[in-house]
């Protein structure tokens, strides 16, 4: 342990590695990793197919554990129980998914209220806090939907909403635009631009190459290793 503790690290991971055994195959998906990302960041992850992204976004948010190493979020060690990870993924953490994830039998409310009830919310509470945060992406006159009677764009906004109702710190966002046309998913990385303003760790995993480069700092995973790790001084998307 440091004597000196950097208060905003919120991500720490020291070799960490994940093999998966397939037969006679051993498959190595992560490789010594090593990372640390601060409260705030805007991260962009990118590499090849099945060079490891999902793999080491599903590490960082506790929906997986890892076969090597050690992963320090927010000062916890997450080499812990299942059900003690599960709690640090449902406060800590706000996933979007490239498929939405959305449960077609609810409507987008008790989606988004979900969450919520799994942190033991009363009905009427985590009904309004689910209305409130619809209403916030622009969906608090379609709560009776189902996804299927939404539009691709709508269905990732009930995601976001779903990510934010429990006022997570971290969004993790893999390929959250991949479904989209390109209009609807620049809306869809507005909003998680705004939510990094408001202070909201963000990372996302992108194939497109404009994405990555309006992040403030972008990853690439090759072979289960991180190759290259860069921060930007400006904003400013390039054209093309
Ligand atoms: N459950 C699993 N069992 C066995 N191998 C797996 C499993 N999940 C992932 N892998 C393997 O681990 C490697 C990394 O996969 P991962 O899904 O992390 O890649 P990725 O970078 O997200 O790729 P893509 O851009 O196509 O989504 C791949 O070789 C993949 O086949
Ligand atoms: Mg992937």
């Amino acid at each position: 342990m440091s004597n000196n503790p950097d208060s905003s690290e919120l991500i720490s991971m020291s070799n960490i590695e994940k093999v998966y055994k397939m037969g006679s195959n051993i498959i190595k998906a992560l490789d010594s990793v090593n990372l640390s990302i601060r409260k705030g960041e805007y991260v962009a992850v990118v590499g090849p197919s099945g060079a490891g992204k999902s793999t080491l976004m599903n590490i960082i948010g506790c929906l997986d554990v890892p076969t090597g190493g050690e992963y320090i979020l927010d000062g916890l060690n997450t080499k812990c129980s299942d059900n003690k990870l599960a709690e640090i993924r449902n406060k800590k953490i706000g996933f979007i998914f490239q498929n939405y994830n959305l449960l077609p039998r609810l409507d987008i409310l008790q989606n988004v209220e979900l969450p919520l009830q799994y942190q033991g919310y009363s009905g009427k509470k985590s009904r309004e806090k689910a209305v409130e945060v619809l209403e916030r992406v622009g969906l608090g006159d379609h709560v009776k939907h189902k996804p299927n009677e939404l539009s691709g764009g709508q269905m990732q906004r009930v995601a976001i909403a779903r990510a934010l109702v429990t006022g997570p710190q971290i969004i993790l966002a893999d390929e959250p635009t991949g479904s989209l046309d390109s209009r609807t998913g620049k809306e869809v990385l507005g909003m998680l631009a705004d939510l990094n303003k408001e202070g909201n760790t963000i990372i996302i995993i992108t194939h497109d190459r404009e994405i990555a480069s309006s992040a403030k700092r972008m990853i690439t995973v090759r072979d289960g290793r991180i190759t290259s790790d860069t921060f930007k001084g400006s904003m400013a998307i390039q054209p093309g």
